[in-house]
């Protein structure tokens, strides 16, 4: 097999870059290790940013997303038995965010690249890279009990943080950091009408909860727990204790119901700064991951293979690799930054239990100065609708 651009892994990021691709006229296989029902039905994602939304539509699939979503003008941060609204809205001049599951988002992208006429090789294995320094990178899959091989251009490593990809960068050149966190999040769907318009982020006592949703009688909503912890000690009961607790506000009640799935997921920071070794271009949660506290994730998948594919665009046209060249720069300008607004967020909500009664009172003053500051309300909601790509090594007010 031939083509321009080989693509490992068919998430948001490998299916986002596939779709901007085919728009400039330039071809590209996608492999994908699990079946088409999977990635379909994998629930992860809730929150999209302007920019993601923009991107979608602007590459031709964000008509269900633009009916079905739901538009929020702002977040609610609940501490002290109180709560707080952020004017997302008003305060960035009138950006917002969308809620739209990102497995709806994967269907989307499917069917868009189906209607392309071009395929989607699912249920790959023993993925390996080959020659990635050298103009005739190779990647080598098996399928059906048989080897295959796609010889391309470039290869875009898009397969998340346990992917390949990555580790075809020799050990000597990659650079790469990673901070973990004592705690992880319990997920639930939830058959049950929306507690709140908004979104609630809560740092209680007993420790952090997230009120979100999916629609108008289906909700997610998270709770921290240690990562260590086993979904099996999890009753239903004790769920929804939890969140009654962590949530509770004199004159309302969270409307609770079957919870229909649950699971546990391990929060991390963590940045590649390698992100392009010759031939092989790194983009989404293969290079970086963030804690889900700011919603970022996806975004920033949007942000790199819209970079990259800009990058690739220009050389095909023109010859230049000025702008692939300048990929991991230009990306991790904006990749450090939603990492810092993530890092803060998830210090500024969880409980640490090893903080004294010092730290936790600074915890909360802090939020309460978030809440009640123009100026610390403003930082808050220009990271959470999200910041611009910097092209240039240019200030923010300067891209603006
Ligand atoms: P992935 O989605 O991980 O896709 C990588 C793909 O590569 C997968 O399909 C995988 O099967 C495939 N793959 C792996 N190995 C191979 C291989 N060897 N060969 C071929 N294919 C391979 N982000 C937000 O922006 N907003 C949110 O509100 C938000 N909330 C979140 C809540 C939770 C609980 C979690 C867990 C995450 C959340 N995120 C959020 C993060 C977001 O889901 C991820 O950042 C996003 O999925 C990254 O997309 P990706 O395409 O880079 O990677
Ligand atoms: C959702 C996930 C997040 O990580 C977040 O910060 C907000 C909402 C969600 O899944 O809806």
């Amino acid at each position: 097999m031939r083509t321009q651009v080989g693509i490992i892994g068919a998430g948001p990021a490998g299916l986002m870059l596939a779709q901007l691709l085919h728009l400039q006229g330039i071809d590209s296989i996608i492999i994908e290790r699990k079946p088409r029902e999977d990635i379909e039905g994998t629930v992860k994602a809730g929150v999209l940013e302007q920019f993601t939304v923009d991107l979608l539509n602007e590459i031709g699939v964000g008509d269900r997303m633009m009916r079905e979503g739901h538009f929020h003008d702002g977040i609610e941060l609940q501490f002290s038995g109180k709560r707080h609204r952020i004017d997302l809205r008003g305060l960035t001049g009138g950006q917002r965010i969308t809620v739209y599951p990102q497995h709806e988002v994967i269907i989307d992208l499917v069917n868009a690249r189906f209607n392309t006429g071009r395929d989607i090789i699912f249920n790959v294995s023993e993925v390996s890279l080959h020659d990635v320094d050298t103009k005739e990178p190779k990647i080598r899959f098996k399928q059906n009990g048989e080897i295959h091989e796609i010889q391309c251009d470039f290869i875009a490593g898009c397969d998340g943080f346990h992917g390949p990809s990555r580790l075809a960068i020799p050990d000597s050149i990659r650079k790469e950091h990673l901070h973990l966190y004592a705690h992880g999040w319990l997920g639930i769907l939830t058959d049950v009408k929306q507690a709140n318009p908004e979104l609630i982020y809560s740092n209680h006592d007993r420790g952090f909860a997230l009120l979100s949703t999916r629609t108008s009688t289906l909700q997610r909503h998270y709770i921290s727990v240690d990562y260590h912890d086993d979904i099996a000690n999890w009753s239903d009961d004790r769920i929804w204790s939890e969140l009654h607790a962590r949530t509770a506000m004199e004159g309302w009640t969270l409307p609770d119901g079957p919870i229909n799935s649950k699971n546990i997921v391990q929060m991390r920071s963590y940045v590649l700064e390698t992100m392009n070794y010759g031939r092989l271009f790194i983009a989404g949660d293969a290079a970086h991951t963030v804690p889900p506290t700011g919603a970022k994730g996806l975004n920033l998948a949007a942000s790199d293979v819209k970079i990259l594919a800009t990058g690739l665009a220009e050389f095909y046209k023109s010859g230049s690799e000025d702008i692939l060249d300048r990929y991991a720069e230009i990306a991790l300008r904006r990749i450090w930054k939603a990492e810092r607004f993530s890092y803060w967020m998830t210090s500024m909500l969880h409980r640490n239990p090893n903080h004294d009664s010092f730290e936790r009172n600074i915890q909360l003053t802090e939020l309460d100065y978030v809440c009640t500051s123009v100026a610390g309300s403003k930082t808050l909601a220009e990271n959470y609708v999200g910041l611009p790509i910097q092209w240039e090594n240019k200030s923010l007010i300067e891209t603006k």
